[in-house]
């Protein structure tokens, strides 16, 4: 499964992309209204300091300037994916974006009938928001399970992104059903990496350690 950084905030996507685990970028226009700066020059940065898919947002809502927007944002680089809202004007522009060989991420997805439009027009990705979906009394996983089958029983290529990822439990849970990636904010990958059986161990070998190098003073690697 691949990890995508839910963030439009640069420093974030330098210092997880350094760890190795971060195989591409989700922003919107909330996320990027959270920075300081022309939004459009971080999005630009973003483009060109990852080398993985980066989900860049449209935010018009007729076909003709949704289409101009996202031919602009194809342009800030190769590895640009169009993040399109799931609406009717929406999913035509996925259509003639894919006829065009732009990828493309139908965002705000919250039902298995929404996925599969978005696959039928030849969507890249879709996000599935499960938090949102949780946060309404909803099981979000529920609907990545539901999709997941649609798509494999159909055999879409439409990738499932799952989206709106609250704890490290979704994670675990999507992996477990197959998902093909999911995007998290920062927090939750801390959340992941650390384990407090992990941190009491390494106290504990660095505290024995230190007793071998008292009774060996030159020790070195
Ligand atoms: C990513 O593509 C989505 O925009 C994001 O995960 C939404 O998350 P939220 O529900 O926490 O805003």
């Amino acid at each position: 499964m691949k990890i995508f950084l839910d963030t439009a905030n640069v420093d974030s996507i330098q210092k997880y992309s350094e760890m190795g685990v971060i195989d591409g970028i989700t922003t919107n226009p909330t996320l990027l209204s959270k920075e300081t700066g022309n939004p459009i020059k971080t999005m630009k940065k973003i483009v060109e300091i990852v080398r993985g898919p980066v989900s860049l947002e449209i935010v018009a809502t007729t076909f003709d300037r949704m289409m101009e927007e996202s031919l602009k944002l194809a342009e800030y680089g190769e590895n640009v994916v169009v993040k399109v809202p799931m609406t009717v004007d929406g999913l035509k522009v996925v259509k003639a974006l894919t006829n065009k060989g732009i990828k493309t991420n139908v965002t705000l997805i919250f039902s298995a009938n929404q996925a599969l439009l978005a696959a039928k027009a030849g969507a890249t990705y879709v996000s599935p928001f499960i938090g949102r979906l949780d946060d309404i009394g909803s099981e979000g996983l529920n609907l990545v399970s539901e999709i997941i089958q649609i798509f494999v029983g159909y055999e879409y290529t439409t990738q499932v992104l799952v989206a709106s990822v609250r704890h490290p439990l979704h994670v675990i849970e999507s992996a477990k059903m197959g998902a093909d990636v999911v995007t998290l904010p920062p927090e939750i990958l801390d959340k992941m990496i650390k384990h407090p059986l992990s941190d009491k161990g390494l106290d504990l070998f660095l505290s024995d350690w230190k007793k071998i190098e008292k009774d060996n003073p030159n020790l070195s690697f």
